[in-house]
């Protein structure tokens, strides 16, 4: 066949294709069922219990690529096992590796769940249940796009690497590994193609241009050497809880800044362009107020908390507990109290660094008579690539990654509606930063879950509408990379 009449023949298929996206109707493979079951699989990384069944998820996301023609590979780790799954083909071929993780958060508070979280529940456009947007259906679209593409071009020259974790939540601690093992294979690739993040709605869809780094801790404060009693003993020692209140409270100022000397020292400047793609997105704070069901908003002086979450770091404490919690009142000087805190971190912070920063000040903070013990937990170095096009965009830019920034801007005009919006994001995935540092590669990051969509909490969901569409998108990129317009 002549090369104009196949891809005459492609443009047909692509539009019967197009047409049927709209009832998720596809030969083979049916992403929207098999999301389903993916979703029924009860992945929680961070607890043990669920050992059996991370094993079962990881051989679902294997059959899964067996059965799209793709070669598995099974990662053993110290941890949860890595899928990697691969098309291999030419050297001349472009090659993109797409990234996802099959791992989800805890479910409690249970009772709060209006549907089973691991039975997927479609109801009025979305579908329910724990991963379904973190991150088992965004990744679904990319699968899902490869599946059909495969289907309708056999002859697709385009080679991937999927690579599927199962750690993400517990702060990826064996995939590092596996990239420093296999960076000969991986470095050559073209760029990181991944659904991990957040788009302001669905008609407004977001490319991720920034991901904060992550520096996590905990401590605890002891006192005496056994809980005492209040009345016998209050008054003549330091009580933990006290110094635990006082230590934490002499971690920010009234206006929010974070109060550790040198806390902001590598923080960058933010480019113009990114403060008007910020006014273009136009968040309204008392909508912001409302939905979160808070009278007043805290951010850090001078700066709207929509840029808060983006432009700063931040010191939050996740968690802080000691002394008496069960019913009725209990009349101790507790023994020790405990906190749990993460650093989220911008521009050239090094987790490090910012770890010790901040245990230093707050072991200089504890009174006398009171001990500390302290951990320091998992990390991640914050994440910015810049768009072709752009006042900053790094002259040696590589053209495969401009043209799938450019191919995702069309792509998502078309699908959507409405050109992306090129945002940052406050949440963080650590390894995209190690992709970059270990593999030389910047990651192309299309935001498939909204603020609505309930992550890390009781009833998540994702809209199978913006399941549909980012199939789409992801497909046309892909089509686009491999040359087939
Ligand atoms: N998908 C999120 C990260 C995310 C959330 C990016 C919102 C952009 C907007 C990811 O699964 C996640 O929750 N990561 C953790 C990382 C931590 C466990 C190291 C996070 O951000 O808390
Ligand atoms: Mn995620």
């Amino acid at each position: 066949m002549t090369l104009l009449l196949r891809r005459a023949q492609w443009q047909i298929q692509a539009v019967v294709a197009f047409a049927e996206a709209g009832s998720l109707l596809f030969g083979m493979f049916d992403p929207l069922e098999k999301l389903k079951e993916y979703i029924g699989l009860q992945s929680v990384s961070a607890d043990s219990a669920y050992r059996s069944e991370m094993l079962k998820t990881r051989d679902f996301v294997a059959g899964m690529f067996r059965e799209m023609g793709l070669g598995v590979e099974i990662v053993d780790t110290k941890g949860h096992p890595i899928v990697v799954a691969r098309r291999t083909g030419p050297a001349s071929w472009p090659h993109v590796v797409i990234y996802g993780h099959y791992d989800v958060q805890p479910v409690d508070p249970i009772e709060l769940w209006e549907t089973e979280p691991f039975v997927a529940t479609e109801k009025d456009g979305r579908l329910y249940g724990r991963g379904a947007a973190d991150n088992k259906g965004p990744q679904m679209a990319h699968i899902a796009a490869v599946a059909e593409l495969l289907e309708e071009y056999p002859e697709l020259p385009l080679r991937l690497t999927f690579v599927i974790e199962g750690e993400e939540e517990i702060g990826s601690p064996n995939l590092l590994p596996l990239l420093e093992e296999r960076q000969e294979e991986l470095s050559e690739a073209d760029f990181v193609l991944l659904s991990d993040t957040l788009s302001p709605s669905a008609e407004q869809i977001a490319v991720t241009v920034g991901l904060r780094g992550i520096v996590e801790m905990e401590f605890e404060l002891v006192g005496p050497n056994s809980d005492l009693h209040s009345g016998l003993y209050g008054g003549a020692v330091y009580n933990p809880l006290q110094a635990m209140a006082e230590v934490c409270a002499s971690l920010h100022t009234p206006d929010n800044r974070v109060n550790v000397p040198g806390f902001y020292d590598d923080v960058t400047e933010v480019e113009d362009w990114e403060r008007e793609e910020l006014k273009r997105l136009g968040s309204d704070e008392e909508v912001y107020k409302a939905s979160l069901g808070v009278e007043a908003l805290h951010p850090h002086a001078g700066y709207t908390p929509f840029e808060a979450i983006r432009y700063l770091p931040t010191l939050e404490f996740n968690g802080m507990w000691g002394g008496y919690q069960g019913e009725g009142s209990k009349t101790i000087v507790p023994a020790k109290a405990q906190a749990k805190i993460t650093c989220r971190l911008v521009g050239q912070m090094d987790p490090a660094k910012i770890g010790k920063l901040v245990a230093d000040t707050i072991r200089s903070r504890v009174p006398a008579g009171i001990r500390i013990d302290f951990r320091m937990g998992h990390s991640g170095v914050p994440y910015l690539v810049v768009p072709p096009d752009r006042p900053n965009t790094p002259q040696n830019q590589p053209p495969r990654l401009a043209q799938a920034f450019r191919a995702t801007d069309r792509a998502i005009n078309e699908v959507f509606g409405r050109p992306p919006l090129f945002l940052r994001e406050g949440g963080s995935i650590p390894i995209i930063a190690d992709v970059k540092r270990v593999l030389g590669l910047d990651s192309v990051m299309i935001g498939l879950f909204l603020p609505e969509d309930n992550l890390h909490a009781p009833n998540e969901s994702m809209v199978v509408g913006v399941l549909k569409k980012g199939t789409e998108v992801s497909k046309r990129i892909l089509k686009e990379i491999s040359g087939i317009y």
